[in-house]
C-alpha cells in the first residue's frame, strides 16, 4: 500500500497524509491502508508525508465519501502529470485501486499548442489543466505529489522522491501533531503495488556544445516564458539601433534548429507573430527579422508523406522563412552557431549563423531515471531510448511496472496519441485485473514469464490505431494526413486543412475548460494583437 519511507523521520499513518488542500476539498475523512492482496502484499503503511511548496499548497490528496473502506486495494503510482499519466488516471477506477501521482509539474500541458504559446497565439494558462481538476472528477480518493520521481527501486517497490513542497504547516494542527513533514528537498520513498512510468523525455542536444548555455528549449511552459522574453528583449534592442547596423540584423536573426513538428510549428508561428502584429506598429523591425529553419535532414518534416512536406517547404519558404537544409548545426556559441551543409557532390561546407533568438528542437531522449532504470533490470541493460514494454504495456523484466508515452519503446513513435491510447488501453487492463479472481496475488507469486498470465486470462494486447498527423504551418495554412489505422481519409494543406487541424487539436483537449480557454484565444485574434508580453 502507499507508504511514504522518509529517512530519518518518524513513522506516521496515511491517514495524515494529505496536505493543507484536504480540508478544502474533503467531504469525509479517509483512513490509513494496508493491503493483503496486491502483488506486493508484503508492503505495509510505513512513513508517510506531503509536502507543500514556498508559493502554495500543491501536494494534495481528495477525499469522497465512497472512500471510507479501501483497505484491500492495491496502490498504483503513476510517475508523471503528462499525456500518458493524466490519461490513465482520468480512464483508472480509483474504486478499484488507491492511485497517488508524483510528478514536479503539479499540470498537464496539452503540448500540441506549445508552439503557439511564445506568440501569444494562445496563453500558456489556455494550455495547462491543474491536477486536482482531473483528480476531483474520480469516484475514488487521488493522491498527488508535487515531487520529483529520481528512482525506481524495482527490489524493494519503492520510489524515491525528492520534494518540491513542503507541509511545515501541517504540524500546527493536531491531528497531525506527529507528522515530521518533509521539507523542500527533503528525499523520501513511496511504496507501490504497480507502477505506472510516464516520465516522458527531455529534449536531446546530442552533446553539442553550448546548446544548453544559449539554447532555449521548447517543451514545457517555462521554456515558452524564456523564448517570449529573449525576442521581446532582441526586439527592443534592436529597435535602438539604426539599419543597417550588423547587430541590429543579429539581434532580429531567430534560429529555429530541427525541422520536425516543433521546430516547424514554431517557426510559422513566430512569423505569424512578425507579419500580422509586428507589422502594425514596427514595420521596418518586421521586414528586417530573419527566420531560419535549419535541419539535418534533406527535408522537412519528414514523417508525413512526400508531397506534404513539400507544400510545407514551400508555405514556410514563401512566408519568408530561409529553410536550410542537409545541414547539421555542430557547435553554438553565444552570438552565433556553427552549421555544416552537405553538397551534393559530396563537399561540406560550413557556415557560421549569426542570431539573437535560438529555439533548438532536435528532439528528444531519455531521462536519467529512466536510464537509471536500464541499469537495475538486465532485460533492459542494452537500452539508451526508452524502457521496452511488452504487448501488455509491462516492463519487460519486471511484473508491476507498466510504462507508457514517451518513455516507453514498442516501435511505435513518441507521440501524444500513442501516449494517451496506451493510458486507455492500460487502464481497461486494470479493470479486468482488478475483476479476475485472485489475479494480483497470482501475478505477486509469479517468478518469471510474467506476460504469459496475462494471455493465459486472454487480455488483449495493445493495438495501436493511428488517426494521422496534423502539423501548422504558419499564415493560416496546416498540412493534414487524417488516418483510421492504414485507411486513409484525408491528405492536404492549406487553409481548410488549417480549419481541420484546429478542429482536431480542440477534440483532443482533455478537458471542457481548456476547450473554452483555446477558442476564446483564438476569437480574440480576429479583433486584437497578440498578447506579446515581455515580463508574462
Ligand atoms: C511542442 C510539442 C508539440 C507536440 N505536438 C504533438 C502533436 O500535435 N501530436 C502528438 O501526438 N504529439 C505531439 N507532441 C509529442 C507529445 O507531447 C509527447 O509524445 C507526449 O507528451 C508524451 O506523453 P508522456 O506522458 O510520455 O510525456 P509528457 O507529456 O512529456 O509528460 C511527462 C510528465 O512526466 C513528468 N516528469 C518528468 N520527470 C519526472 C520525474 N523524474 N518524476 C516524475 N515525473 C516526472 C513531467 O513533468 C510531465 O508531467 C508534441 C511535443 C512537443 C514538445
Ligand atoms: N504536430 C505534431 O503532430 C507534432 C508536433 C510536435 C511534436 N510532435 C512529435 O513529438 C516528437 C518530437 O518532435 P520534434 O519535432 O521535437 O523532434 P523530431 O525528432 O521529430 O525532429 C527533430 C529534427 O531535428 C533534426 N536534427 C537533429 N539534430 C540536428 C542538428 N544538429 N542540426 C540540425 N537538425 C538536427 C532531425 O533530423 C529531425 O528532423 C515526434 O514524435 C513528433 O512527431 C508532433
Amino acid at each position: 500500500m502507499l507508504s511514504l519511507v522518509s529517512k530519518n523521520k518518524p513513522a506516521i499513518s496515511a491517514s495524515v497524509l494529505a496536505s493543507a488542500r484536504i480540508i478544502r476539498l474533503a467531504s469525509t475523512s479517509a483512513t490509513a491502508t494496508t493491503s493483503a492482496t496486491s502483488p506486493t502484499s508484503s508492503s505495509k503503511p510505513e512513513t508517510s508525508a506531503v509536502k507543500r511548496s514556498g508559493t502554495g499548497p500543491m501536494s494534495f490528496k481528495t477525499r469522497k465519501a465512497i472512500e471510507t473502506e479501501y483497505n484491500d486495494k492495491p496502490t498504483v503510482v503513476i510517475l508523471g502529470s503528462g499525456w500518458g499519466a493524466i490519461s490513465f488516471l482520468k480512464h483508472i477506477d480509483t474504486k478499484r485501486y488507491n492511485v497517488s501521482i508524483i510528478s514536479p509539474r503539479n499540470y498537464f500541458l496539452f503540448t500540441p499548442l506549445l508552439p503557439s504559446a511564445p506568440v501569444g497565439t494562445v496563453d500558456e494558462k489556455s494550455i495547462i489543466e491543474p491536477v486536482v481538476n482531473f483528480a476531483l472528477k474520480k469516484k475514488g480518493n487521488v493522491t498527488y505529489y508535487e515531487a520529483t520521481a529520481t528512482s525506481i527501486n524495482t527490489d524493494r517497490n519503492t520510489v524515491t522522491i525528492d520534494s518540491l513542497s513542503n507541509v511545515a504547516s501541517l504540524n500546527g494542527s493536531s491531528k497531525s501533531s506527529n507528522i515530521a513533514a518533509l521539507q523542500q528537498n527533503d528525499s523520501a520513498e513511496v511504496k507501490y503495488d504497480y507502477l505506472i512510468t510516464a516520465v516522458g523525455a527531455e529534449p536531446n542536444t546530442f552533446g553539442i556544445p553550448g546548446v544548453e548555455k544559449y539554447g532555449n528549449f521548447l517543451k514545457e511552459i517555462p521554456h515558452s516564458l524564456q523564448i517570449r522574453k529573449k525576442f521581446a528583449a532582441n526586439l527592443d534592442q534592436a529597435n535602438m539601433l539604426p539599419p543597417g547596423d550588423p547587430e541590429r540584423k543579429r539581434l532580429l536573426s531567430i534560429v529555429v534548429v530541427g525541422g520536425g513538428p516543433t521546430g516547424v510549428e514554431t517557426a510559422g508561428e513566430l512569423q505569424d507573430y512578425v507579419n500580422e502584429d509586428l507589422r502594425k506598429f514596427l514595420p521596418s523591425l518586421a521586414d528586417e527579422v530573419q527566420i531560419h529553419l535549419v535541419e539535418a535532414l534533406p527535408i522537412v518534416l519528414n514523417m508525413f508523406e512526400k508531397k506534404l512536406s513539400s507544400y510545407a517547404q514551400t508555405v514556410l519558404e514563401k512566408t519568408s522563412i530561409k529553410i536550410h537544409l542537409k545541414t547539421a548545426v555542430s557547435k553554438v556559441e553565444a552570438n552565433h552557431l556553427v552549421a555544416k551543409t552537405k553538397n551534393d557532390d559530396g563537399t561540406t561546407t560550413e557556415e557560421t549563423i549569426p542570431y539573437g533568438t535560438l529555439i533548438w528542437a532536435t528532439g528528444n531522449k531519455a531521462r536519467p531515471i529512466v536510464t537509471d532504470l536500464f541499469k537495475k533490470i538486465p532485460e533492459q541493460a542494452k537500452n539508451t531510448r526508452a524502457l521496452t514494454i511488452n504487448n501488455y504495456l509491462q516492463v519487460i523484466g519486471t511484473k508491476n511496472v507498466f510504462a507508457i508515452g514517451d518513455n516507453a519503446f514498442i516501435g511505435l513513435p513518441p507521440t501524444a496519441q500513442v501516449a494517451h491510447q496506451q493510458a486507455e488501453y492500460l487502464a481497461k487492463s486494470f479493470d479486468k485485473m482488478s475483476q479476475l479472481p485472485q489475479f494480483h496475488e497470482k501475478l505477486a507469486n509469479r517468478k518469471n514469464k510474467y506476460d504469459l498470465l496475462f494471455e493465459e486470462n486472454k487480455f488483449k494486447k495493445f493495438n495501436y490505431i493511428h488517426f494521422g498527423a496534423l502539423a501548422y504551418l504558419g499564415s493560416e495554412k496546416a498540412i493534414a494526413n487524417i488516418t483510421y489505422g492504414k485507411r486513409s481519409l484525408y491528405t492536404g494543406g492549406g487553409l481548410i486543412t488549417f480549419y481541420i487541424w484546429r478542429l482536431s487539436y480542440l477534440a483532443m483537449l482533455l478537458s471542457a475548460r481548456l476547450r473554452f480557454k483555446v477558442i476564446t484565444d483564438w476569437m480574440k485574434l480576429a479583433f486584437f494583437k497578440r498578447d506579446f508580453f515581455k515580463g508574462l
